[in-house]
């Protein structure tokens, strides 16, 4: 201990956890660092599955299948890493809404909050790619309906749908697209701007809750702090948050299992494509625009609500912070979670979103359906699995029709 207190500021960092915080103080507080507890979890959890998953179209079924029935609790990291998802979604709204109502957005605090709407949006993306994982029916065509309407946006686009299948259609380029991105990109991404919003968390001090002007989130951050100190306080009582939320996780993975379709049909036409429930109301939102105003519910209205919600606190620059002195905002609230939630009951209870227009296999999808009558006999006897890119869909462009063989023999898939 000596040999550490000499070298490194322990007395500074002990006296900076111990300060106090503001006296108003409630559980809501303990939002954001259950959404970090979920960060870690789903990253060991995900480091798990990971060593049984393979991002192909041939084995990404099979394997997730292995783990659900083979691999000792198997199912149960899977649920927790499924059902974790989604609780990473509703905490992660619950933050952003408690910070909402208790104007902690205000300055100082523009950039904890930047910094907050885009993990948000990671918190989306890991959804969007985790989806396409396990290969099945639902994974599929969601991500279909996910990529038209990337490429709805206006001049961009195409491109980032091209970017998105890692060709023309979707298939063994796009899974390994969405995994690398699932495993390696988001999760830097995550803990770098992790590290950031906690940098300001700490360096402003909480907000605490606006009561009177005296203690209300001011302009230099130093509400009244006369509260418990950060450590060991309100360490603990995270603590028992994340206990709890656990507790509740293991529960719901131990008693429902997650589900897993038939493997992806590219020829399913027939197939009804849902979204995950937290994308429902944007689904939900597409059918009120269509023809040549498709655009208005793909692209329009959601990249001016994130614009909006990313400058709130330049667009809210009034001092009051007390809720019930600000009607407008409050206003605007309610008006937006009740717009969510009626969107995304409508959604999951909607007909068939039509799929007609989504475009039609090719070798690269349709090796997924029957992957194992993908074999044929070489010379020697060695039976071999093929499944073929035509060069459009390695370079991305159309011309003639030549293809790209990947031959694994069957001991290489084992
Ligand atoms: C992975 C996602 C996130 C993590 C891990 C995270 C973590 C945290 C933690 C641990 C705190 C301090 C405790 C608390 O006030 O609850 C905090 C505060 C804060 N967060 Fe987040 N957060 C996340 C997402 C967001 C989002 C989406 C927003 C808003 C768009 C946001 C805005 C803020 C703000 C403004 C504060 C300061 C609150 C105050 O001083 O009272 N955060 N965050």
């Amino acid at each position: 201990m000596q040999f550490l207190k000499e070298r490194l500021p322990l007395a500074e960092f002990s006296a900076h956890l111990r300060k106090p915080l503001p006296k108003h103080i409630n559980l809501l507080f303990s939002l954001g660092s259950l959404a970090m507890f979920l960060l870690l979890l789903q990253a060991a959890t995900g480091a798990f599955l990971a060593l049984y998953y393979s991002p192909s179209p041939e084995h990404a079924h099979n394997a997730v299948t292995y783990i659900s029935e083979e691999v000792p609790f198997g199912a149960f990291v899977r649920g927790l890493h499924h059902w974790g998802a989604s609780a990473m979604v509703i905490i992660v709204f619950l933050h952003l809404l408690r910070v909402v109502l208790y104007s902690s957005y205000k300055a100082p605090r523009e950039f904890t909050w930047i910094f907050g709407v885009l993990l948000l949006l990671i918190v989306l993306g890991f959804g969007f790619t985790g989806y396409l994982l396990p290969w099945d029916e639902k994974a599929y065509w969601a991500t279909v309906v996910g990529v038209e309407i990337a490429s709805t946006a206006p001049v961009l686009g195409d491109f980032v749908a091209k970017v998105m299948r890692g060709g023309t259609e979707i298939g063994a380029v796009t899974l390994s697209r969405f995994y690398a991105l699932h495993t390696i990109w988001l999760p830097w991404l995550a803990f770098g701007l992790v590290g950031v919003h906690l940098f300001f968390v700490r360096y402003y001090g909480s907000s605490g809750i606006p009561q009177s002007p005296s203690c209300s989130p001011d302009k230099g951050g130093r509400g009244v702090k006369t509260g418990k100190p950060f450590y060991p306080d309100q360490v603990f009582e995270d603590v028992v948050g994340m206990l709890i939320l656990f507790v509740i996780l293991a529960v719901v993975a131990l008693s429902i299992p997650v589900p897993l379709e038939d493997v992806a049909d590219p020829t399913n036409a027939d197939y009804d494509p849902r979204p995950e429930w937290y994308f429902l109301f944007l689904f939900q939102l597409l059918k009120y625009f269509q023809g040549p105003f498709e655009v208005i519910g793909t692209f329009v209205i959601p990249t001016v609500g994130m614009v909006l919600l990313l400058f709130l606190p330049f667009l809210d620059k009034s001092e009051r912070a007390v809720l019930w002195k600000r009607p407008v905002a409050l206003t605007v609230t309610t008006v937006c979670v009740a717009g969510i939630v009626l969107l995304t009951i409508l959604g999951a209870s909607s007909p068939k979103l039509n799929t007609q227009e989504t475009p039609q296999p090719t070798e690269q999808t349709q090796g997924t359906t029957t992957p194992n009558t993908e074999t044929e006999e070489v010379e020697d006897g060695e039976e071999v699995f093929d499944f073929q890119l035509t060069e459009e869909e390695v370079e991305g462009t159309a011309e003639d029709e030549e293809v790209f063989d990947f031959q694994l023999t069957e001991e290489e898939l084992q």
